[in-house]
């Protein structure tokens, strides 16, 4: 199982220039949260801070148990070992071959054998689909490929936590959706606590547990996707839709006069581009079948029903939704977890569950969260379709189903198992 990762009021400048303030949410054990914002606000700088490798001026990072801004380098040493981090280029070395990229931690950090590393190493590159180019080197494969190599390599010393930076860049639509049901199924199958930096909303909309929002140097809200996928919020409508109107312009602040005439422009019927506004909230994606089931979604349930009160009305709703659902789809068998009224084991949740910073009249001052109306009864189940999974049992071996076929220019015919084995 995964472990929390809780920050508290954390504050990183660079010189004169402050990336992002006051930053708090907790990533919940084994759930999977997405870190959204537009390009410069700070993600990759946030996840670095994550794992020690840049370091915030104020404020804490507790990593199971420990506080890493406080502690040791030792025991930071210690703590990264917990971590799996997939940077945002993979940063492979451009020299190793995937076998030794991605064996690279495993000679790094323990004293294993090579036969023992050969097997750990064969495993992870099946689990990506990558079986058959371990002897690539990097610059000659895609770089949907390489993001998967980066994933093995993330994978290897069994992390406890997964740091994804931005797994899409680069990708196109389909092979951005195999990443995500890769990323699912690698939280189905070893329960990591797992935050994925993106500014892709299709994956937003339908992989995470909880989703930010980075803007203007303040983390906008964090909480259920159900909060954020039902916000009225400015910034956050307009990045969900893609649009022009709003708040986000080309650089980061955008004046009133823009505003207007892009608004006069839209009245105009010109068209600002964007998507149409999605009615409702997209159900979550599943494991592949023959996958294990998400023990996080029985957490989250737990979670969510015990701060819901504390969630927006639009939020609340969406989420009793998805609780009704959920409940007609119910297998008998875990009937019984449903019992529990109103949790009250969840103080490690920060204040009331979700931030939202206040966005009043042009600006992201004070912070605080809003506090929805009335008590929420009942328990959630965030959209997750409970269809697959009877396949509980399913032998180990189908547990390494890939959904990967892609096929790669150069290895259309030389890599025979970059193909379902389903
Ligand atoms: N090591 C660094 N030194 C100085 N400035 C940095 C450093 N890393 C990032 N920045 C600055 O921090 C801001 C946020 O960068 P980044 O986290 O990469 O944004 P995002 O990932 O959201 O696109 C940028 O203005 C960038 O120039
Ligand atoms: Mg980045």
């Amino acid at each position: 199982m995964g472990v929390e990762v809780s920050v508290e009021g954390l504050t990183k400048s660079f010189g004169v220039q402050k990336i992002w303030q006051d930053v708090t949410l907790t990533l919940p054990t084994g759930e999977v949260s997405a870190l959204l914002g537009p390009s410069g606000t700070g993600k990759s700088v946030f996840l670095k801070s994550l794992i020690g490798l840049l370091r915030p001026e104020e404020g804490s990072i507790v990593v199971d148990g420990t506080d890493i801004m406080e502690c040791s380098s030792k025991e930071l040493y210690e703590i990264r070992k917990l971590f799996g981090v997939l940077f945002q280029d993979g940063a492979l070395f451009g020299s190793m071959n995937l076998y030794d990229n991605t064996a690279f931690p495993l000679r790094e950090h323990t004293k294993k054998k090579e036969d023992e590393i050969r097997k750990i190493v064969m495993e992870k590159l099946e689990l990506v689909g990558l079986t058959g180019a371990e002897n690539k080197l990097p610059g000659e494969i895609s770089g949907g490929m390489r993001k998967r190599a980066g994933l093995a390599r993330a994978l290897v010393l069994d992390p406890e936590i997964i740091l994804v930076d931005e797994p899409d860049s680069g990708l196109d639509p389909v092979r951005t959706t195999y990443i995500s049901q890769l990323l699912l199924n690698i939280n189905a199958q070893i329960d990591a606590t797992m935050l994925i930096v993106t500014h892709n909303i299709n994956l937003a909309r339908t992989v995470p547990d909880n989703i930010g929002m980075l803007f203007r140097k303040n983390l906008v809200m964090f909480g259920p996707r159900e909060v954020l996928l039902t916000s009225e919020e400015p910034a956050v409508k307009q990045f969900l839709n893609g649009t022009m109107i709003g708040p986000i312009g080309m650089s980061e602040e955008k004046d009133e006069a823009q505003m207007r005439q892009e608004q006069a422009l839209s009245d105009a019927g010109h068209n600002l581009g964007g998507v149409e506004d999605v009615e409702g909230i997209m159900p979550q994606m599943d494991p592949t079948p023959g996958m294990p089931r998400r023990q996080a979604v029985d957490r989250r349930r737990e979670r969510v029903r015990s701060i819901m009160h504390t969630l927006p009305e639009n939020a609340q709703h969406a989420i009793q939704q998805s609780l009704d659902e959920a409940d007609g789809e119910r297998q008998p068998a875990y009937a019984g977890a449903d019992g529990r009224q109103g949790g009250d084991e969840h103080g490690g949740y920060e204040q009331g569950g979700y931030q939202q910073s206040g966005y009043q009249q042009g600006g992201y001052e004070g912070g605080g969260y809003q506090q929805g109306g009335h008590d929420g009864g009942g328990y959630q189940q965030g959209g997750y379709d409970q269809g697959g999974w009877s396949n509980d049992d399913a032998p180990t071996e189908q547990r390494g189903y890939q959904g990967w076929n892609e096929p790669e220019p150069r290895d259309r015919y030389d890599s025979p198992t970059d193909r379902p084995r389903g």
